[in-house]
């Protein structure tokens, strides 16, 4: 039992995003995106490497002609086709949200159409209804890592400014679609992560850029671009659907560091304002005082015009969410490294790892909780958290995933330390709710969900969905509001 409370509004429930789950990449009008290209590769070691890498003109094309090799992301686990029978199974675990992705590419197959792709929005607003018929809150991503590909032909994608203009429309579509029928919108997710990749959520081709160009550079103007666009949608959703809240979403480091040295301690507080350099643009409305140092010693110098500043200042972010899985070190002397969401770090000695290397830390949840609302005293959403692992389906079809009841319930106590913190938190959504694509391997055996899918690495299976112990743990989770874990 847990005798902390839960409010009782409290929104639990699960995340997936659109280029994970949907598959049928080439149905009913949809245009290439960025996940189009992510291929299964044999080599564990090289997978990582793989998302963050940057893209080529060549090889996008070389992977859009490939008819051999295999990409999972663009069959998913067929949501597309069996939302009601998933919606169903998370309606009966007594979901009160659930987080999806659209992707732009299927209301806009080449990212800024005249006109929307009518079969698309159809598509959304079926699952919307269904979500809505059991009285499940839709959470919506409009941009997570799939980003329409002939944007990225036309004008490199984010590193353009006339990108802001495309993705305005795209968002003035949704929310006049979908008024009334969605509360929480969040623009881009785990937007801190352009920064250190173009390609993934910025559709940016390197050999489209300028000779005198950096990487660096352009992934920082790109940032920009979005922060813009993130503002004018914010401007609009609260125009078109006043009841209706914006998020801005980042990846969460939680960086310690590894001795009291004080430069040691000084790198970890500047990896932390790293973390949070993008959402105090969003949360705020300015870039904050440390940025100007920190751009100068990468060499970045941005075009921000005063337009841009207006709006930044004028529209920002209703509430802060973010991802969290694991913790980092911040080490003065290198040593024993270990993986971990697109950031290696260091090993803790005091901290236990998943099969992948991601050290699991629940009181690093806690922490990155009151830093947050220290900062920006506005409501918290934690979209994203979970524990990557392999699973057995026994001869019975049942799963025993002990280990992942263990790691949500000690993140979950964690959460309910941090509320009587005196935290704001608004929800819960746990990753891959069922079991889906993963980002960083393309593949199916690092399940995080509550619902098993029948599909491997080399894309068979029946599809067939079953419930895994943690499915009913869960279920009783959000029944008890918390108390019984
Ligand atoms: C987050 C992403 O960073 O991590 C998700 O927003 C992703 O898309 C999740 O799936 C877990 O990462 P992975 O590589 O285990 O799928």
């Amino acid at each position: 039992m847990n005798n902390k409370k839960f409010p009782e509004d409290f929104l639990w429930g699960g995340a997936t995003a659109a280029n994970q789950i949907e598959g049928a990449t080439r149905e009913a009008g949809k245009g290439w995106t960025t996940s189009d290209t992510s291929k299964f590769i044999e080599e564990p070691e090289k997978r990582m490497q793989q998302m963050l890498a940057p893209m080529t003109i060549q090889r996008v094309q070389e992977a859009l002609e490939d008819a051999e090799g295999l990409y999972p992301k663009r069959n998913g686990i067929d949501f597309y086709h069996r939302y009601k029978e998933d919606i169903a199974l998370l309606a009966e675990m007594g979901f009160k949200t659930f987080r999806f992705s659209i992707s732009w590419a299927r209301i806009f197959p080449s990212g800024d159409d005249e006109a929307p792709n009518k079969a698309g929005l159809q598509f959304y607003e079926n699952v919307i209804d269904e979500l809505r018929k059991y009285h499940i809150e839709p959470l919506i991503t409009m941009s997570h890592y799939d980003f329409p590909l002939a944007l990225s032909f036309k004008q490199n994608g984010w590193a353009s400014r006339k990108t802001i203009d495309a993705f305005e429309k795209y968002a003035e579509v949704l929310f006049t679609r979908f008024k009334g029928k969605v509360k929480y919108w969040i623009t881009f997710n785990e937007m801190n992560v352009i920064g250190m990749t173009g390609y993934l959520s910025g559709g940016i081709l390197a050999d489209k850029l300028a000779e005198n160009q950096s990487n660096t550079q352009v992934n920082f103007q790109a940032a920009h671009h979005q922060m813009v666009a993130a503002a004018k949608a914010t401007a609009l959703l609260h125009k078109i659907d006043p009841e209706a809240k914006m998020g801005c979403m980042i990846v969460r480091f939680e960086n310690y560091p590894e001795t009291t040295n004080p430069t040691t301690i000084l790198t970890a507080l500047k990896s932390d304002q790293e973390n949070f350099l993008f959402s105090d643009v969003l949360m705020k409305g300015r870039y904050p005082s440390f940025s100007k140092r920190l751009f100068d010693e990468r060499g970045i110098s941005l075009s921000i015009t005063p337009e841009d500043e207006q709006l930044l200042a004028d529209n920002t972010a209703d509430f802060f969410s973010f991802s969290y899985y694991m913790s980092g070190i911040v080490a003065e002397n290198e040593g024993d490294e270990t993986a971990g969401n697109i950031l290696a770090s260091k090993a803790n000695p005091y901290l236990k790892k998943s099969e992948w290397g991601w050290q699991i830390d629940p009181v690093g949840l806690r922490i990155s909780l009151n830093k947050i609302y220290d900062r920006y005293q506005k409501p918290i959403f934690i979209v994203e958290n979970g524990l990557g692992a392999k699973d057995t389906l026994t001869v019975d079809n049942k799963v025993n995933d002990d280990y992942r009841i263990d790691y949500l319930r000690a993140h979950i106590e964690q959460i309910a330390e941090a509320l009587a913190d005196g935290v704001d938190i608004i929800g819960y959504t746990p990753w891959g709710c069922i079991d889906l694509v993963s980002a960083s391997g393309n593949e199916m055996s690092k399940r995080y969900g509550f619902i098993y899918v029948d599909l491997d690495d080399n894309g068979d299976g029946s599809l067939e969905r079953y419930k895994k112990a943690s499915f009913d743990w869960y279920q009783k989770v959000i029944s008890s509001n918390g108390e019984v874990l």
